[in-house]
């Protein structure tokens, strides 16, 4: 098994997670291994994923959709983000924790996405956000950056964007819209971000990004070149309901072992197979009678 690098007591932190752009070789190794960030939406996901060694967990907002039940990210609020990170910050010792700002919480008042973004890490414990948007949000990256909030970009499908893309769609497709890409990738590390998420664009546009960017790629459905890797929690798990994108590889099928076993723990409480003895508290031999006598 590879150890990653790291620096200090094995605390992965922004310069770090930068200093990763730069590996000695082309290709991944015991030295420089890719980055991996997993979402985790509270403590106990968060305790496992940081045990296990990934070095981001991100409080993505894709919470609204995994585990609160939302349709799309959009409804998602500024205090479900804060409760939820909150959580995921007491289960993490190792990782860097970034922590999505929800739809509306930046697209005003640059002010108001500082003092929000500020809430983030003051409350939470987040270590950096997350905004989604390339050169119509270089102000407010640079904004967040200097009130030393570092800043991981996410360009290509975001899906905060949802009713102007018109829907989840790979983005990148075309000259005009590969070149987009480019310029918004461009724009996002100007203006300060540590890191750029690039979620379902095309394998050889990420592969151009990320060769002339000087920060580290993050992909998501944006092909094996990036600097590293992020997915979802529940659709690795196996986990989520509904269509699941071809990148979104299944390493586990925790929605089977789930429904197995609630419907073995309701088929063992209505024929009486749970609980047994064993599993039940008995009163002391000594005062059994006693107490029975004087209970009847
Ligand atoms: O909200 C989220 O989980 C995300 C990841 C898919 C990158 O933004």
């Amino acid at each position: 098994m590879s150890v990653t690098p790291v620096t200090g007591h094995g605390k992965v932190t922004v310069p770090e997670i930068l200093s990763r752009k730069f590996p000695s070789s082309p290709e991944p190794s015991e030295k420089s291994p890719k980055i991996t960030c997993l979402t985790a939406y509270d403590y106990p996901t968060a305790r496992l994923l940081d045990e296990a060694g990934v070095d981001i967990l991100l409080v993505g907002d894709s919470l609204g959709m995994v585990v609160l039940g939302y349709e799309n990210t959009l409804p998602v609020t500024l205090e479900e983000m804060l409760h939820h990170t909150h959580a995921v910050r007491r289960g993490t010792r190792r990782a860097l924790l970034v922590a999505d700002m929800p739809y509306g919480s930046y697209h005003g008042d640059p002010a108001e996405a500082v003092r929000n973004a500020l809430r983030l890490v003051k409350e939470s414990g987040a270590e950096a956000v997350k905004v989604e948007g390339g050169e119509r949000r270089m102000d407010v990256i640079a904004r967040l950056v200097e009130a030393e909030i570092p800043v991981m970009g996410h360009i290509g499908l975001t899906p905060q964007s949802l009713h102007s893309l018109g829907g989840f769609r790979v983005q990148g497709k075309t000259s005009s819209a590969a070149e987009k890409l480019l310029r918004d990738a461009h724009a996002v590390a100007h203006a300060g971000a540590f890191s750029v998420v690039l979620e379902s664009i095309p394998r050889e546009v990420a592969t151009l990004i990320t060769a002339q960017l000087p920060i580290p790629t993050i992909g998501i459905g944006a092909g094996p070149e990036c600097d590293g890797q992020v997915l979802v929690f529940h659709d690795l798990m196996g986990m989520s309901f509904g269509h699941a994108p071809k990148f979104a590889r299944q390493y586990a099928d925790l929605a089977g072992t789930i429904s197995r076993a609630a419907a073995e723990y309701i088929a063992d409480v209505r024929s009486g197979g749970f609980p047994a003895d064993s599993e039940s508290y008995h009163l002391p031999a000594e005062v059994r009678e006693r107490v029975l006598a004087g209970l009847r």
